[in-house]
């Protein structure tokens, strides 16, 4: 069952979108060498009091984890693309550092993840970034009205493929509203002009995440959450969520000057 959400009800996701783009600024702000993992997890509950927004990350419990998801964000290190839990872990110089984040405020729920480099970048992270970044773009210039969810996939994984970086179509997008995952499903690969049409008032979370080594595989931590690339090679990931409007893409997790506008397509 497709939930289409009315203008109101879009507008309502504005502040969940602007809790989860503040924490993911600030946490941002805070990595720095030698912070630990947990205090980022500090620095994200702080900013979500402050919005009113409560985590909807904590005591996340889907079936392929063993346990409850213990923190409000997910703090992924280096190989590990999606779902590290912060710990105590100190942050060293080089570390390429992915921050996922969920609120929800009043009921309505964002989703966004961001992707650094800690101190000085390492070799090659600034371009799995910038193409991680790219792949962002491109699935949320195809989130118009009359494509299809096969567009969205096609235009991020065409990006890993042309960048030659391994992707996976698990762990992919999701539509987003009350809950944190609703349907459709939007993998990060897929066959442009297949699947369902997109309508005005579809709210969508796109996650692109890559590996750099051009393997496909990952597999999980003993912890049963933490998702790395069987290569060990470098993982990024990036994350907005974004209404589907007659006016074009409307992301709401943007939390630049640009916030709440519609992004210009072709
Ligand atoms: N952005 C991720 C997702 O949509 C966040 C889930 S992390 C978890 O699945 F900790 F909540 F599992
Ligand atoms: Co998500």
């Amino acid at each position: 069952m497709l939930e289409l959400k009315t203008p109101g009800e879009i507008d309502a996701m504005r502040p969940p979108g602007r809790a989860v783009a503040a924490v993911l600024a600030a946490v941002r702000a805070a990595a720095q060498v030698g912070t630990r993992l947990h205090e980022l997890d500090e620095v994200a509950r702080g900013v979500l009091r402050d919005h009113a927004a409560t985590p909807t990350f904590l005591d996340y419990h889907p079936s392929f984890a063993p346990t409850p998801y213990p923190g409000v964000i997910c703090t992924s290190v280096n190989d590990a693309a999606l779902h590290g839990i912060p710990d105590g872990y100190r942050l060293r110089d080089g570390d390429l550092l992915s921050i996922d984040c969920g609120a929800a405020v009043d009921g309505w729920t964002g989703d966004a993840a961001i992707t650094f480099s800690v101190g000085t970048p390492r070799a090659g992270d600034a371009r799995l970034v910038e193409c991680t970044t790219a792949a962002l773009r491109a699935g949320i210039e195809a989130a118009v009205v009359g494509n299809r969810i096969g567009d969205v996939s096609a235009a991020i994984g065409g990006v890993a493929r042309a960048a030659g970086y391994g992707l996976h179509t698990d762990f992919g997008g999701h539509g987003i509203g009350r809950e944190m995952h609703e349907a459709p499903s939007i993998p990060n690969d897929g066959r442009a002009g297949r699947g369902l049409p997109l309508r005005a008032g579809l709210v969508i979370a796109i996650e692109p995440w890559f590996m750099a080594g051009g393997v496909d595989g990952y597999r999980i931590d003993a912890d049963g959450w933490t998702l790395r690339s069987t290569d060990g090679s470098r993982a990024a990931h990036m994350e907005h969520t974004v209404a589907v409007t007659a006016g074009g893409p409307l992301v709401l997790t943007d939390g630049s000057a640009q916030a709440g506008h519609h992004v210009v397509t072709a």
